[in-house]
C-alpha cells in the first residue's frame, strides 16, 4: 500500500480483532498437516436441505430472475416469512412494512446503527457479544456502552442499567454465553424502554436451535413490542445456509423504514433464485429443522458426556450450538487456555475475551463437527487439563 493511504479514523477506532492469533495459529498447524479439529467456527458443517438446493437450481435457471431485485423482496418470500412467524411464534406481521428480506441478518444488523444513531448517540451493548454489534455502532459514531452479561443473571443484562440510551442489542438464544430469556424478563424490558424511549435491537438468529422442547421466544411476542422493537431473523444457521446470505428483519416499521433507506443507498436486494429458495426453505422445511435440533442435541449430550468424563464440567447449552465453559483452573485466562487447546491438543477453541472483556475466564467450543471428532476431542483434552 502506498505510504500516503491512510485508513479513515472511523476504522482506525475499531478494537484489534482479537481472533487473528488464533486464526493465524490455526492456518499454520493447518499448513503443518496437522489433524485439527475445528471447534471454533460457528458454521454448521452440515449440507443445505436438497429441497433447497434444488429449488434454487431450478430457479437460477428462469431468466427473470437474473435481474436486480426489488429492494424490498419478492412479495412471495415476505409472504412466507409473515406466515412462518404466524407459525412459530403467533405473532401478525404485515408483508408489506412489517418485513424487510436482508443479505443475512449481519448485514441488516450494521446497517441499521447508519439509520438511527447520531454521533454521540448512546447504545448499550452486552458484554461479551456477537462482535459486529459493537462495530456497527462505531461505524455510525455512536457511543457503546457495555453492558455486563453476568453468569449469575443468566447472562441477562440488569435491567436497572437499560436506560440514558438510544437502542440496545439483545440477543437470546445468546451467542456465545448460549443464554436464554424468560418471557417475564422480556415483559420487563419492554416495558422498560417504553418508559426510558431506547429502541430494542433483537437478534434471533438462533430462534430454531434450541433443545428439550424450551421454544425461544419472538421479542414481538409481548404486547407493545412493536412499538420500539426491531427484530433480525436467519436463515443461516436455521437450514444450514450460512453461505447463501438470506435473513429477514421485521417489527416497527419506522425502524425497518430507516434500515431499508439506508440500504436502498448500500445493495440492490438479494439474487431472486436465493429469495425462491429461502420461501421453499420456510414453506416446507419443518422436518429438517427438527433434524437439525436432533442432531445437535445428540452431539450436546455426547460432548457434555466426555467432558464430565475426563474430569471438566461445562454447562450443557439449553440452545445455540455453543459450549461457553468456565476456562479449566489450570490456565491464567482464555487466551492461554485456546493457545494451549491448539498447540497441545490440536484443538481449535475461542477464547471468551474475544467477545468482551466480560468474556474473559471463559472458552467457547462449537457443536458444528461429528460426534466422533467430539469425543476425540475430550479424549485430547484430557491430557491438558
Ligand atoms: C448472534 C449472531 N447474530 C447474527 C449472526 C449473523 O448471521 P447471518 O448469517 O444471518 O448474517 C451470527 C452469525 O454467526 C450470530 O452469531
Amino acid at each position: 500500500m502506498p505510504n500516503n493511504i491512510e485508513f479513515s479514523d472511523r476504522l482506525k477506532q475499531l478494537p484489534p480483532y482479537l481472533f487473528a492469533e488464533i486464526d493465524k495459529a490455526k492456518r499454520a498447524a493447518k499448513a503443518q498437516g496437522r489433524d485439527i479439529i475445528d471447534l471454533g467456527i460457528g458454521d454448521p458443517d452440515m449440507p443445505t436441505p436438497q429441497f433447497i438446493i434444488d429449488a434454487l437450481t431450478s430457479a437460477a435457471q428462469n431468466n427473470s430472475n437474473h435481474h436486480y431485485a426489488l429492494d424490498a423482496g419478492m412479495s412471495q418470500l415476505r409472504q412466507a416469512i409473515a406466515d412462518w412467524c404466524k407459525k412459530r411464534f403467533n405473532i401478525t406481521l404485515a408483508p408489506d412494512g412489517e418485513i424487510y428480506p436482508l443479505i443475512g441478518s449481519k448485514e441488516g444488523l450494521t446497517h441499521l446503527p447508519l439509520g438511527i444513531i447520531n454521533p454521540g448517540d448512546k447504545v448499550l451493548i452486552p458484554d461479551p457479544c456477537y462482535p459486529a454489534y459493537r462495530s456497527s455502532v462505531m461505524f455510525a459514531g455512536g457511543e457503546v456502552v457495555s453492558i455486563h452479561l453476568d453468569e449469575k443473571n443468566g447472562f441477562l443484562p440488569n435491567l436497572s442499567e437499560i436506560k440514558d440510551a438510544k437502542a440496545l442489542f439483545l440477543n437470546y438464544p445468546n451467542n456465545p454465553t448460549a443464554g436464554v430469556v424468560s418471557k417475564e424478563y422480556l415483559k420487563n424490558l419492554i416495558a422498560i424502554a417504553k418508559k426510558e424511549n431506547i429502541i430494542l435491537i433483537s437478534d434471533l438468529a438462533y430462534s430454531e436451535v434450541y433443545y428439550d422442547n424450551e421454544k425461544p421466544l419472538s421479542l414481538l411476542e409481548i404486547e407493545g413490542a412493536k412499538d420500539v422493537a426491531i427484530e433480525f431473523h436467519s436463515l443461516s444457521k436455521t437450514f444450514y445456509m450460512t453461505g447463501w446470505r438470506i435473513g429477514w428483519a421485521c417489527g416497527n416499521p419506522k425502524l425497518l423504514a430507516a434500515l431499508a433507506k439506508v440500504k436502498a443507498n448500500v445493495d440492490s436486494g438479494i439474487f431472486q433464485a436465493i429469495q425462491v429458495a429461502a420461501t421453499e426453505a420456510l414453506k416446507n422445511g419443518d422436518t429438517a429443522v427438527k433434524n437439525m435440533r436432533t442432531l445437535y442435541e445428540d452431539r450436546r449430550d455426547t460432548f457434555v458426556k466426555a467432558l464430565k468424563e475426563i474430569g471438566w464440567d461445562v454447562p450443557s447449552p439449553k440452545a445455540t450450538f455453543y459450549i461457553w465453559a468456565p476456562i479449566p483452573k489450570t490456565f491464567k485466562n482464555s487466551m492461554e487456555a485456546a493457545k494451549a487447546f491448539l498447540d497441545k491438543a490440536d484443538i481449535v477453541a475461542t477464547p471468551g475475551v474475544g467477545f468482551g472483556p466480560a468474556g474473559e475466564g471463559y472458552i467457547r467450543m462449537t457443536l458444528t463437527v461429528e460426534k466422533e471428532k467430539l469425543i476425540e476431542a475430550a479424549q485430547r483434552l484430557k491430557k491438558i487439563l
